[in-house]
């Protein structure tokens, strides 16, 4: 292994890294980024790969891990941070990632011996718990993989059976999704090095690269963006028409404004965080697409003119998105759900204000809780009469659930509760 080392006299080890990425992470950073800035600084692509597969692992894996190591240790909330995650990931590479015993064992209890002084005497307790904790069965029981109340909140919203294939979905890894968005783009990632396979919705392909995104001459050249198929799903639930107006509210990074973009909307693309819409309007200047952007509060309407097509992808609890953003699991709460809930329904009411009489408004959220997709559209539909629920046109298979449908997250996906409502006065 090559590349920096934390310990600057020190050899490369990429098992450093993960327990650096970790840190941060229970510091309160999100993963993904700090992921990227962690592997921009590496050389090795298997150093790479590795980092990335087992930071991603500890944390889907962690309630089952710590189920694991728990009965092993004799106070397990008394040892130090750092010795806990390379507890967690030995764990990890020896059951999950089925890394030879001996291997990961005896590499991790290295990393424990060249740690902090006060760490290294517990080189030995490490080496034992290590070589003994078998992982309990995870099929069938999501709440191994899920806290408990969020388990409880899969189940009601799409039964007993899809809340099990949900909650282990979870736990896979997922390709790099992305939605071309000019032609050639398959031809130059394949000249690049990367395998092209088709993805579940038109328009998305799973590509492995030998080197990262933002390299690839496909990418540099504004033909494909990273999206998931469900995200780019919703783009086809919206099923504009060429020079038709759209309004993409809490537009975000302009993903989904690119998609309609592309496929020939005028889009006006509204967001409350200037600094997420400024990187939006990148997004869209590198892929050479045109839409209008506008930065406001939409707890309050703004000053547009209503649109036949309004698509509201909310603020959520990204709980369909735990695969991706495994961090959130340790951090959402049922009352941080509850005020998103509260947020979503006056956003919902802006977005009614601002759609045509006619018009279709489309809500998505990327999350899996009852409250912000089936009650949240019934209660709605109690407050504007004028609006009737439609069966949301997805180019995949999805599951009923209330007046909207969901997308599962198996097979890579993302999770998504979508409804479509039309304006009839
Ligand atoms: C799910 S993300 C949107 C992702 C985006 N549509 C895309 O596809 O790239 C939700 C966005 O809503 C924005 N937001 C939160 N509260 C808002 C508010 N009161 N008014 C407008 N936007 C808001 C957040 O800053 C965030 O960017």
């Amino acid at each position: 292994m090559s590349g920096p080392d934390a310990h600057e006299e020190r050899p490369f080890d990429a098992r450093v890294v993960v327990l650096h990425v970790l840190a941060r992470v229970r510091g309160g950073e999100r993963l993904a980024p700090t992921l990227r800035s962690e592997l921009a600084r590496i050389a090795e692509r298997h150093d790479r790969a590795y980092v990335t597969d087992v930071a991603y692992g500890v944390l889907r894996w962690e309630i089952a891990l710590d189920a694991a190591l728990r009965p092993r240790l004799d106070a397990p909330e008394r040892l130090p941070p750092r010795v806990r995650d390379v507890l967690l990931a030995g764990t990890y590479e020896r059951l999950v990632r089925a890394t030879p015993d001996h291997a990961a064992v005896h590499a991790w209890v290295d990393v424990v011996k060249r740690g902090p002084e006060r760490e290294q005497g517990l080189a030995g307790l490490v080496n034992a718990v290590l070589r003994r904790v078998e992982l309990g069965p995870v099929n069938g029981d999501e709440a191994l993989a899920l806290p408990g109340w969020l388990a409880d909140e899969f189940r009601a919203l799409l039964g007993a059976e899809h809340a099990t294939s949900a909650a282990r979905g979870m736990l896979e890894s997922e390709p790099l999704w992305l939605s071309v968005l000019g032609r050639e783009a398959t031809a130059l990632l394949e000249a690049d090095g990367a395998r092209v396979l088709a993805g579940p919705v038109p328009g998305s392909i799973a590509v492995r690269a030998p080197i990262p995104l933002p390299t690839l001459a496909a990418y540099r050249q504004g033909l494909v963006q990273a999206q998931n198929p469900a995200s780019l799903a919703v783009v086809h639930a919206c099923a504009v028409r060429r020079d038709e107006r759209v309004l993409d509210l809490c537009g975000g990074n302009a993903i989904k404004a690119a998609g309609l973009a592309a496929r020939g909307a005028r889009v006006t693309s509204v967001e409350l965080d200037a600094a997420i819409s400024e990187a939006g309007r990148r997004n869209l200047e590198r892929l050479g697409l045109q839409v209008e952007h506008v930065v406001a509060d939409l707890r309050h309407t703004p000053d547009l003119p209503p649109a036949p097509i309004v698509l509201l992808d909310a603020p959520c609890s990204g709980t369909g998105t735990l695969r991706g953003h495994p961090e959130i699991k340790a951090r959402v709460t049922p009352a941080a759900i509850e005020s998103l809930a509260r947020l979503q329904a006056r956003l919902l009411d802006t977005a009614a204000a601002l759609t045509e009489v006619g018009g279709k408004l489309v809500y998505a959220v990327c999350a899996l809780t009852t409250a912000e997709g089936p009650h949240q559209i019934d209660a709605f539909l109690r407050r504007h009469p004028d609006f009737v629920a439609e069966t949301p046109t997805l180019p995949l298979e999805t599951h009923p659930a209330g007046a909207g449908r969901v997308i599962l997250p198996t097979e890579g996906l993302d999770g998504f509760f979508v409804a479509s409502l039309r304006r009839s006065a």
